[in-house]
């Protein structure tokens, strides 16, 4: 279903973020045949450039970063019609009266992209209003990262609150946006079976991985003041924590939704310094020129930021006392790979005498790279050997069920942009949200600042330090294979 016509702003249009993920996914979204042919987008810069020139560098971060986009050099055509450029200043004048005149002709949704440096949200905030493009009906869309710790968090909801309402401000976590991260909610809410297990009582634990093969380099400025702790896990960590621990909401609404999820944040016990692993990633031996470690990589050869982290918590409510969630995530580990497993206790009592294998059934949610759901069960080994048992998934890799492609394959910026121009905001972080969970990573960042807390090595392409191991090798348990 196409949605309304609209105009959609890009400042920091010529930006990497804007040519690798948000141009092309628009235009997927205008192949799909959801956006109107009358929907316009309008590239926000401090370049100067001409709507010609503008168009091209789109046609070309298309062609780059949608791969199949040759095909379809008609709709290309047709797309970049409704392409067109403001030179602007983020924090001056110039340009403003232009791109207001562009914007205001028409009644349609008006939405304007963030994909610009934290530091500009204020000032973009500001102009808008100023020239009267702030009012009920326009949206405004904000990139990570916001804020750097609760205090620079709130005082950037506040500049926001000062001219937009929170109904008209979407925060962008783009792991919200993925199709299996939907699954898990489908999984849990649509379904009697799991629910009535889904609690300490039958859930022995809980793991989140989020491993990546890539490194820091291009991008060890912001990396190298961030680290993964700031980057991934006060985000999108925590994001997928709260869909795995929250209660079920009443209705699939925005509000019901993240109601719900900020009550597993603000129950969220705090880490103890030894239930968390800090790791950096060393040069790859094999190959040291492409794979520097991390401190070449990030330009900061006294860098004491964490590329890798593992951490354990609980959360303090009736369904989850007792269970703990482990989370890692890291830089430059063995593969790409991001799973979250619900790991079901032992069954209470064994009966079969010949078996002394320990089973657990594990629900596992795999967000990437080969999306799908596989629950572990445990049958009998075939053959004339007797009551042995092994683990064996039962497969839910949705391909055969949905058809040869698995249903329509849709990437998070092309469903989170989509929502921005429907007017929905279950997929987006709401302010108070935010300021909770830096609540919750401010004071272990603090922590490892006044013990001067020092990254453990870890080789490049590996699991990351064996500390992390260790972490769970503790309680007798182990991270499952990435
Ligand atoms: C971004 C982080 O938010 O997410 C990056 O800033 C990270 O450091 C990226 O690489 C991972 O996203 P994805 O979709 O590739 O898993």
């Amino acid at each position: 279903i196409p949605v309304d016509p609209f105009d959609l702003v890009v400042f920091g249009g010529t930006g990497d973020l804007a040519r690798r993920k948000i141009l092309p996914a628009l235009f997927r979204r205008f192949c799909a045949g959801q956006m109107p042919k009358t929907a316009r987008i309008i590239g926000a810069a401090r370049s100067d450039m001409s709507d010609a020139s503008y168009a091209q560098l789109v046609a070309d971060a298309v062609r780059e970063f949608s791969p199949g986009a040759e095909s379809h050099a008609e709709m290309l055509d047709d797309f970049l019609k409704g392409v067109s450029y403001v030179q602007i200043d983020a924090m001056g004048e110039d340009g403003w009266a232009e791109l207001t005149q562009k914007v205001t002709s028409v009644d349609r949704v008006e939405a304007y992209y963030f994909s610009v440096a934290p530091s500009l949200f204020g000032p973009l905030a500001e102009r808008l209003q100023g020239h009267g493009l702030a009012d009920r009906k326009a949206r405004i869309v904000v990139e990570k990262p916001f804020g750097r710790d609760l205090e620079t968090a709130k005082a950037l909801n506040a500049t926001l609150a000062r001219y937009f309402d929170e109904t008209q401000i979407y925060r962008i976590d783009h792991y919200l946006g993925k199709e299996t991260v939907q699954n898990l909610m489908a999984v849990r809410f649509g379904n009697m079976l799991f629910e009535p297990l889904w609690n300490s009582q039958f859930v022995d634990h809980i793991q989140v991985t989020v491993a990546e093969t890539v490194g820091v380099g291009g991008r060890g400025e912001y990396y190298d003041r961030a680290g993964a702790m700031r980057d991934m896990v006060q985000n999108h960590l925590m994001q997928l924590l709260c869909l795995i621990a929250m209660e079920p909401p009443a209705r699939f609404d925005p509000d019901a939704v993240r109601d719900e999820k900020l009550k597993v944040i603000r129950a969220l016990e705090p880490v103890e310094p030894h239930h968390i692993v800090r790791g950096q990633y060393e040069a790859d031996a094999n190959d040291i020129e492409n794979h520097p470690d991390y401190r070449t990589a990030a330009g900061n050869p006294r860098s004491k930021t964490e590329s890798f982290v593992a951490l354990k918590t609980h959360i303090a409510n009736w369904r989850w006392a007792g269970t703990p969630f482990y989370l890692r995530t890291g830089k430059r580990m063995r593969e790409r790979s991001s799973e979250i497993s619900i790991v079901f206790k032992e069954t209470p009592h064994s009966i079969f005498a010949e078996d002394a294998g320990r089973h657990r059934n594990v629900l596992s949610i795999k967000l990437q790279p080969n999306e799908g759901i596989t629950l572990g069960v445990t049958i009998k080994e075939p053959g004339p050997g007797g009551m042995r048992l092994i683990d064996v998934p039962l497969d839910m890799t949705f391909a055969e069920a949905l058809g040869p492609d698995g249903g329509e394959s849709v990437d998070a910026y092309e469903r989170l942009i989509m929502d921005v121009i429907r007017g929905n905001q279950t997929l987006f972080m709401r302010g108070d949200e935010v300021e909770a969970a830096w609540g919750w990573t401010d004071p272990i960042i603090q922590g490892w600042t006044d013990r001067g807390d020092v990254p453990k090595p870890y080789d490049s392409f590996s699991d990351g330090p064996d500390a992390s191991a260790q972490l769970m090798g503790r309680d007798n348990r182990e991270w499952r294979k990435i």
